[in-house]
């Protein structure tokens, strides 16, 4: 809890909250658990809807398969469902809608209706979109599962597609890469990513060694000293020897150097380029050539919601994040034919030591304009990856979600 939340959270901050309608972060549960009981309505497509547990009010989540709206006036039976029992969700509530594709005017209207649905939540509350593509109701349950559980509870407001099948199995026994690895987000996402099975091999610059191993024997992986802005053979041969292959990749190491463009040299941009972006590339490139990456593999890129909305004194961190999101877009099709994908996460405001380091006021305005108020923690960010990299979403590719509480920017 941050100090503001935990004032807030007291009997006087209580009622100032409440009298001068001020931001009210509501304390976010984090755990695996689905929310209970469910409401469940609409379309009966999905297989994996009928396994949720139902009941009565307070509601833990509110579902609606709207797959089978085809018209305008199909449209009503949002309001029809959602208006009666909408002020009856309880604290972590969770709003999930279905839908089968976005080319049409009234599938394509769900988006409206979620992301409004998820800003006038309270206490904790998301609401989010699925489009299953038909023929693949069986793998959307690794995403309904995140989406339905405390592990999404800063992803709100998004928009997820479901395109494939799921595969079978767990992460035990595979092998991960997570670059940037000895702190922040990346050390969250190479715990999260051991917890559930992975070997994971964490990656950081020379300099960042001490920390890099204490990471890597917490996470029961290995450390791996590289900068990875060097030629990506090293890395290449490293899995190769070490581990004959690798199942899933996180991109997260990742630097700003921020200046307005008008004082920004050139080294600035290169540095940010190269790191955030054109490395991902070549890595990506000599992965796939090299076979490196296994059959069913999973890249997940780490963006910025800077490279969505733009951000003052941000161009080339804004510029890389946006590649990033490009990559994805580029090499979807090309992974799908390996049976394996690429997605990536696009983080809003998480607490960090990078965001620690942004003046208080900066800092408090980044905090709370979302529609949780509040900032968004590591695990956050590596739950959603752990989802990515999950065998279940097989069928989730191309897919960039924002884990940022439903930020206003670039909303
Ligand atoms: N913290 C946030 O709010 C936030 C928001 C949006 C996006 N992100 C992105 O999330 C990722 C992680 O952010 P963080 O806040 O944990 O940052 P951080 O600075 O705490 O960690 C980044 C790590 O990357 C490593 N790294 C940098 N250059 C490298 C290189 N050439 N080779 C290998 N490793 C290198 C660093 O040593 C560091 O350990 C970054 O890509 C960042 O842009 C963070």
């Amino acid at each position: 809890m941050d100090r503001y939340q935990k004032f807030a959270s007291s009997g006087l901050g209580r009622q100032l909250v409440r009298r001068l309608g001020l931001p009210n972060p509501y304390p976010l549960r984090r755990d695996a658990a689905l929310a209970t009981p469910a409401l469940v309505g609409g379309a009966d497509r999905l297989p994996f809807l009928k396994q949720l547990e139902t009941g009565s009010a307070p509601y833990g989540a509110l579902v609606f398969d709207a797959s089978d709206i085809a018209t305008v006036g199909d449209l009503r039976q949002l309001h029809d469902f959602f208006h009666p029992v909408i002020t009856r969700l309880g604290p972590c509530g969770r709003v999930v809608v279905i839908g089968r594709s976005p080319d049409t005017v009234a599938q394509r209207a769900l988006e409206g209706f979620v992301r409004s649905v998820g800003k006038e939540l309270r206490r904790g509350g998301t609401a989010n979109l699925v489009y299953v593509a038909d023929g693949a109701e069986d793998g959307a349950e690794s995403t309904l599962r995140f989406l339905l559980s405390g592990r999404s509870a800063y992803v709100s407001g998004q928009v997820v597609h479901v395109s494939g099948a799921a595969a079978p199995g767990t992460l035990e026994g595979k092998v991960a890469l997570v670059t940037g690895a000895s702190r922040g987000i990346g050390e969250a996402i190479a715990a999260t990513l051991a917890r559930d099975g992975a070997h994971v091999v964490c990656l950081d610059v020379p300099a960042a060694g001490e920390d890099l191993s204490k990471v890597a024997n917490a996470v029961g992986g290995s450390a791996l000293q590289l900068d990875i802005t060097g030629d990506p053979a090293k890395l290449t041969s490293y899995l190769l020897e070490r581990h004959g292959g690798v199942d899933v990749v996180v991109h997260n190491a990742g630097i700003t150097r921020d200046k307005t463009l008008a004082r920004m040299d050139a080294s600035k941009w290169d540095a940010v380029l190269e790191v955030n972006l054109a490395c991902q590339e070549r890595v990506n490139a000599a992965l796939l050539e090299g076979d490196v990456l296994r059959t069913g593999g999973r890249i997940v890129g780490v963006s910025s919601i800077a490279g969505i909305a733009g951000n003052v004194g941000q161009t080339n961190y804004a510029t890389s994040k946006a590649g990033v999101i490009g990559m994805v877009k580029s090499l979807a099709p090309v992974l799908a034919e390996r049976g394996a994908t690429i997605n990536a996460v696009a983080p809003g405001f998480i607490e960090t030591k990078m965001t620690a380091a942004v003046p208080l006021l900066t800092r408090e305005v980044g905090r709370r304009m979302n529609s949780l108020s509040q900032g968004g923690l590591p695990s956050d960010v590596a739950e959603t990856v752990a989802w990515f990299a999950a065998p279940g979403s097989g069928g989730v590719n191309g897919n960039v979600v924002r884990v940022c509480g439903q930020m206003l920017l670039g909303a």
